[in-house]
């Protein structure tokens, strides 16, 4: 398994104010794998990405990230988690996050730069990155001058190019139209088969047509993550909330 979560829990707050939002997460991914998460708002999609991000901790519980070198965390605060975010988790989100007044290229370098790698060869893996998502012949283009998709793929190019072997992405096609959702999950597909340098995407989405063509779908619900088909992530098994 690339990524092993057990027992997970968070909560916010205290007393009367306590909100239990993660009440035991069990998740396991392997290499090569999309897992699409779905659920309600407010179910805790995004704190349980956080927590394997490296972002926030977690009460209890424990998250093992096998990688070079194997991380294993969970409760440890984000001081103590700077590995996880340099090397084992890269991040997409809903707005694309790009710096707009320097290159699409220069986008993905300087996340590179920040990690901690030399310009040159920052220079050489973020173009080998913007290869791997298309876009070589607009890498000079500045993020407004190209369109959502494509600064979507300029975001999963900086996400990439660091060999981190987990992508977490929340909601990634949330502000892009049908078609540029699709080939955004469409490159996930092709980056998690990579016979070369698989990933593993972990995806929050809300659309099930989308999340369909995920290898496999997971559905929150009460505090804790259970699989799922089509059927239910259309709600249709869903049970009266009081
Ligand atoms: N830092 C925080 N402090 C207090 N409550 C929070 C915090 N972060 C999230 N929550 C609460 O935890 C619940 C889950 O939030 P979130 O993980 O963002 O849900 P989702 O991504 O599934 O919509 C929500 O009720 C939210 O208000
Ligand atoms: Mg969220």
């Amino acid at each position: 398994m690339l990524l092993e979560v057990s027992g997970l829990k968070k909560g916010f707050g205290t007393g009367s104010s306590r909100l239990e939002v993660l009440k035991g997460v069990d998740l396991s991914m392997k290499k090569g794998e999309l897992v699409a998460l779905m659920g309600p708002s407010g179910c805790g999609k995004s704190t349980l990405l956080n927590i394997i991000g490296g972002l926030l901790k977690g009460d209890s519980g424990s998250i093992k990230i096998n990688a070079d070198p194997p991380m294993k965390y969970g409760t440890k605060s984000p001081n103590q988690v700077i590995e996880v975010r340099r090397k084992g988790v890269g991040w997409i989100f809903q707005d694309f996050h790009l710096l707009d007044h320097i290159t699409s290229l220069e986008n993905v370098i300087l996340s590179l730069e920040l990690a901690g790698m030399s310009s040159e060869v920052a220079e050489q893996r973020a173009i080998s990155a913007m290869e791997r998502v298309d876009l070589s012949e607009r890498m000079r283009f500045m993020p407004n001058e190209l369109s959502g998709g494509q600064q979507q793929r300029v975001a999963v190019a900086r996400a990439i190019a660091g060999s981190r072997p987990l992508l977490l992405a929340d909601e990634p096609t949330g502000n892009l139209d049908v078609k540029a959702g699709e080939s955004v999950i469409e490159l996930f597909k092709e980056l998690c088969s990579d016979p070369d340098d698989p990933i593993s995407v972990l995806m929050v989405t809300h659309d099930p047509l989308l999340a369909s063509k995920a290898d496999r779908m997971l559905l929150m619900r009460d505090g804790v993550t259970a699989s799922s088909d089509i059927r239910s992530a259309w709600g249709e098994d869903a049970g009266v909330e009081s």
